[in-house]
């Protein structure tokens, strides 16, 4: 796609390593101000296209590849064994702090042993990740290492070489060049929480907490696999003698995010114990509207003369503490079991809980699973259990404290009817899970038109549960279409319906028409397809109609897609009530296309308008469409003003001759193809 200007001056070798180095620049810029600085200054195509500039570049002319490139990140090879590395200065842990006192304690001993009053200390969240040292040679990334025990780790240079925050090359303004950096790599919630459902989508095990998430991550032997998990990195030291340039901690840190570090945005200067005791308070709650897990505050005395002053033990730094907040775990009484039926029927036993403040939430239900789990831990009626929230997220009850017992605790006995419609509720096959079996069954229904309306769904403000259940069981809704004619008239007359709720509700419902493919797929609720592989479909097929003429075969070539996936994405397609569901959508006028693709499809395309006539050899229309599509631009199906560019097939019809006299771009199909392999507009060769 590097055409004559963009090349630079394409005779001359050095103008070619020139304007590559320059592109390299570029995007080691854009990227630090995407990934570091949360602050991008250029669009994701406008970025897509540097980057696949810079590529080609590179392709065209290997004897200026190099490892340190913003395209080199990613290995495609697979790592044997991680080989293990020495730490030539040890990576010592912290000392802990449990409550308030401990934390004044360390205080005083600090005050005693300097003979100084006023101490100035530095605030860092402590994240909960993996600690990891990065070795730096005049200013490359040579090197990343887990801590291990501390004096021997792991080399997975590989594996931290993908995590877009760490930068590969320390940017020139800065002294850093030979240096070892320490800090954490952790995965992000939002990431974590994405990550865990595409798992359980493809029925594997979850992960517990985004700590355990970061850790078996960063020990995969493939880097592409980890390039694809969402990891992340902050810094928080140095980790040899390189401290010579500093007097402060302070400063160390400065530097670190001038070298283009990313430095987390909550270190604070702390003038007092006062301070430190109020910031212990305040990030009791605070943390958790991070997108990320921390599992305390570390406290570490700022100037650097004190810190070797008061020097280390061999486990710990006498100039640091780990504030750790109490634990998210708590007991509480199980007040009762109760049973809830979920959209596909599955039945779930459900601890109803005295209320417990935890992790800023209040938790009042724990889910039990399943009957077998239910028994295999013996959890009772009136039980006392621990309660612990697994990576902030899910409630769970991770013990019974049967010492607890008086006798009077009663044994769960799962129904064999669905308690929403009293029909037979059966396990089938190997299943663990017992399922109602009955399709319309209420409390499935209102669970399936609940899910349309979540927020990663159809987003539908105001549909909640209870409403629905109204709606449901006076039988004005009996299926998702049903929402999009409903009218004031059937509203404003249910309990606690004004007129302004009930209108608000239909503009919501109006808006959500809109929503798109990727939406609409994650609403349907077809089992395995949840938010990912949603995106996943969404970007392949473009249309509702492409999805529903495909087969299994065709599935199974995504990336993504495996036999099981593909397998009920086929049985569902293959339902005549789905289909006539998805046929009365589309007649309600719910947008059933694609509108958000991926970043790294190229938007060259954008603000362009294409119309097709005539036959294409290589392409149905909802493929040639899909094609463009996906590449920014809009397709309609008649010449307008607004044309841009009619692609010409076999025998075309009129749009032919009305293109002619509008002056509108014409494209053969070899010129069509030809465009879409160069992702260029309009194409060289037209
Ligand atoms: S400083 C010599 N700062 O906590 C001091 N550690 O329990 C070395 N951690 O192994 C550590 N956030 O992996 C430091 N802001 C922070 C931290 C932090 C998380 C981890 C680190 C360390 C562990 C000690």
């Amino acid at each position: 796609m590097v055409k004559g200007r963009d090349a630079g001056d394409p005779g001359s070798k050095d103008g070619i390593k020139r304007r590559i180095e320059e592109l390299r620049e570029k995007v080691r810029y854009h990227d630090k101000k995407y990934y570091i600085d949360n602050d991008p200054e250029i669009s994701d195509s406008e970025y897509d296209h540097l980057f696949r500039q810079l590529k080609e570049l590179e392709e065209r002319y290997p004897e200026f590849k190099t490892q340190n490139s913003p395209t080199q990140r990613v290995g495609s090879g697979e790592i044997d064994e991680f080989e293990t590395v020495e730490h030539e200065v040890t990576m010592l842990s912290l000392d802990k702090a449990s409550n308030v006192e401990e934390l004044q304690d360390f205080y005083n001993t600090v005050q005693d042993t300097l003979n100084e009053n006023e101490i100035m200390l530095i605030m860092e969240p402590k994240i909960d990740g993996v600690g990891v040292a990065l070795t730096y040679d005049d200013g490359m990334l040579k090197r990343g290492a887990t801590r291990g025990d501390g004096s021997q780790g792991e080399d997975i240079t590989e594996n931290v070489r993908t995590i877009h925050e760490i930068p590969l090359v320390l940017n020139e303004d800065s002294i850093l060049r030979d240096i070892e950096v320490r800090g954490e790599v952790y995965m992000p919630l939002d990431g974590f929480k994405n990550m865990n459902e595409t798992r359980e989508e493809k029925g594997k095990e979850p992960f517990a907490n985004p700590r355990n998430a970061t850790a078996g991550t960063l020990r995969l032997k493939h880097p592409r696999e980890v390039s694809n998990r969402p990891l992340s990195f902050f810094a928080y030291s140095l980790g040899s003698h390189s401290h010579g340039e500093f007097s402060t901690h302070w400063q160390m840190l400065e530097e670190l995010g001038i070298a283009g570090l990313p430095i987390n945005d909550h270190v604070r200067e702390i003038e007092s114990m006062d301070h430190a005791l109020e910031l212990v308070e305040t990030w009791e709650d605070k943390r958790h509207a991070l997108n990320y897990d921390i599992d305390g505050l570390v406290f570490k005395v700022n100037d650097i003369s004190f810190q070797e002053k008061l020097g280390s033990t061999t486990h710990h730094p006498r100039w640091a503490i780990a504030y750790k907040f109490p634990p998210k775990r708590k007991t509480t009484k199980v007040k009762d079991i109760e049973v809830m039926v979920g959209r596909t029927g599955v039945l779930t036993p459900v601890a109803r809980l005295e209320p417990i403040h935890l992790s800023g939430t209040e938790v009042s239900r724990a889910s039990l699973h399943n009957e077998e789990e239910v028994a295999r831990r013996d959890v009772r009626i009136g039980d006392v259990v621990l309660v612990e929230k697994a990576g902030e997220i899910i409630p769970q009850v991770i013990k019974v404290m049967k010492e607890e017992r008086d006798g009077s605790e009663q044994e769960f006995v799962m129904p064999r009817h669905c308690p929403a419609c009293g029909s037979e509720a059966k396990q089938v096959g190997d299943e663990v899970a017992r399922r109602c079996l009955n399709a319309s069954c209420p409390a499935q229904v209102t669970r399936r038109l609940e899910h349309w309306g979540s927020r990663d769904a159809l987003d539908i403000d105001g549909l909640g549960p209870k409403l629905l259940q109204k709606l449901v069981e006076r039988e004005i809704v009996i299926s998702i279409p049903d929402l999009y004619t409903l009218e004031l008239d059937d509203l404003v007359h249910l309990e606690r319906m004004g007129e302004k709720s009930s209108n608000n509700l239909l503009q919501e419902i109006e808006k959500s028409k809109t929503a798109g493919l990727k939406r609409v797929l994650i609403g349907l609720g077809i089992r395995y397809v949840g938010n990912y592989l949603s995106d996943v479909l969404a970007n392949h097929y473009v249309s509702i109609e492409a999805l529903v003429n495909t087969s299994k075969g065709e599935l199974e070539e995504i990336d993504d897609v495996g036999e099981e996936i593909a397998e009920s994405i086929t049985m569902f397609i293959s339902n005549s009530n789905n289909l006539d569901m998805i046929h009365r959508l589309q007649e309600l006028g719910i947008n059933m296309r694609a509108n958000e693709l991926h970043r790294d499809l190229s938007q060259y395309l954008e603000g362009n308008t294409f119309v097709f006539t005539g036959k294409l050899d290589n392409f149905t229309r909802e493929e040639a469409a899909r094609e463009v599509e996906q590449h920014g631009a809009r397709v309609t199906s008649s010449i307008s003003g607004n044309t841009d560019c009619l692609v010409v097939g076999q025998d075309p019809g009129s749009k032919f001759d009305n293109a002619k006299e509008e002056d509108i771009m014409i494209m053969d199909e070899a010129t069509f193809i030809k465009m879409l392999e160069e992702e260029t507009f309009p194409p060289v060769s037209a």
